[in-house]
């Protein structure tokens, strides 16, 4: 498994790469292959019928099956979009909203603005359920949100943030009883775990590319199929119809209705490299997370002045969201970048979430397959002369 961004140098030092959160690296293999698609396959999808014509729509429509093999979904329950945000709101645009919406805390805005702005366009209520002092969602208070009048609970499967992995069957149970339907961000998760659409029994689940070692500008959407067939297109244009005619127009079949315009061709196809990558290094994967996400804990609490915000125990994801003493977040991730140590900082598309900790910004660091010990112990030291800088 090669990552050739890796052997570059930063700053004349070894490149430690922990800002996988916000974009991980990409493998060789989906490099090659989407070189060799545009060299040997490309042309326009479901439009020609000459040769190139059909071998790229075959292989955009193999990436489709690639993706839902991934999430345990049909290919016809698999939508392509540029990401994670455009997917939520391909739902948020295409319900039609008869009661409130629950979100939590910890969204990401792109699963917390649509439902925002969709609850005000519409009068209805907008709660958000908040969190324990551990960390974790309260799911107490989810049940007393969820109620009667619920149509959506929209949930982050796990933080990118505090490393919260959220309890997702469990909340698809409480909107169901409800009558609501769940939509997830599944962003942070899917290159960490084996996702599966139906075990969890969500109604819209949102994937990007660029997480999951895929291009960026690339993601995808699953919906269950009954919900696929009631839900509108809301971008419209060529492809996404069956017949136009002056006075109106039908639309195409879901997934397709949903992707006018010339899709992301190459980025579909790349990203169908990275589901198979990720399918056959999801074991390896656990392993480097299972070894990392300890160690990382036991590290950085050595680290006087830095105080670690999120999940304290072993069962959490691997974004370490930190502050350290008043020293600001950036110029925290500048001096680790003296070190060619790349981490995030800033409020990480949470605002609600850092408003509610009382902070203006985080530092965070996040692991990727590509990460080893040896990166969390240089990490770590670059941490402690941090320190030497600002004090
Ligand atoms: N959502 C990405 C992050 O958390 C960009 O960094």
């Amino acid at each position: 498994m090669t990552f050739p961004i890796l052997e570059r140098k930063i700053r004349g030092k070894r490149l430690v790469y922990l800002d996988s959160a916000a974009s991980a690296q990409k493998p060789a293999v989906v490099l090659e292959g989407e070189k060799a698609f545009y060299e040997q396959h490309y042309a326009n999808v479901h439009r020609g019928v000459h040769t190139l014509a059909e071998e790229a729509t075959e292989k955009y429509e193999e990436a489709r099956e690639k993706v839902g093999k991934l999430l345990n979904a049909s290919s016809e329950e698999v939508i392509f979009t540029s990401g994670t945000t455009s997917a939520i709101n391909v739902v948020a645009n295409g319900l039609e909203l008869d009661g409130d919406i629950v979100v939590s805390m910890l969204e990401h805005h792109s699963n917390f603005v649509p439902w925002q702005q969709l609850a005000k366009e519409h009068g209805k209520k907008f709660k958000v359920i908040p969190l324990t002092p551990d960390f974790h969602l309260d799911t107490e208070k989810a049940r007393e949100l969820i109620d009667v009048n619920t149509a959506v609970v929209a949930i982050n499967h796990v933080s990118n943030v505090l490393g919260t992995i959220n309890p997702i069957k469990e909340l698809a149970d409480i909107a169901h009883e409800h009558n609501a339907i769940l939509v997830v961000d599944g962003a942070q998760a899917v290159a960490h775990e084996k996702v599966d659409v139906k075990a969890l029994d969500v109604d819209f689940y949102a994937i990007s590319g660029h997480k999951m070692y895929g291009p960026s500008g690339i993601g995808a959407l699953y919906g269950r199929k009954e919900l696929l067939t009631k839900l509108q297109p809301s971008i419209f244009g060529g492809e996404m119809v069956r017949e136009v005619k002056i006075e109106d127009t039908t639309w195409n079949d879901a997934p397709w209705k949903f992707e006018a315009g010339t899709p992301n061709i190459a980025g579909a196809v790349a990203m169908g490299f990275a589901a198979d990558f990720l399918r056959e290094n999801y074991e390896q994967i656990t392993k480097t997370d299972a070894e990392l996400v300890p160690y990382m804990l036991e590290r950085i609490a050595e680290v006087e002045d830095v105080t670690l915000i999120g999940v304290a125990d072993e069962k959490r994801g691997t974004c370490f969201a930190f502050t350290f003493a008043d020293v600001h977040p950036h110029d925290v991730s500048s001096v680790l970048d003296e070190h060619g140590i790349a981490v995030r900082a800033g409020h990480h598309c949470t605002q609600p979430l850092h408003c509610a900790l009382g902070l203006d910004a985080t530092t965070r660091a996040s692991f990727g397959i590509y990460n080893t010990k040896e990166d969390v112990d240089a990490f770590i030291a670059a941490l402690k002369k941090v320190k030497e800088v600002f004090t």
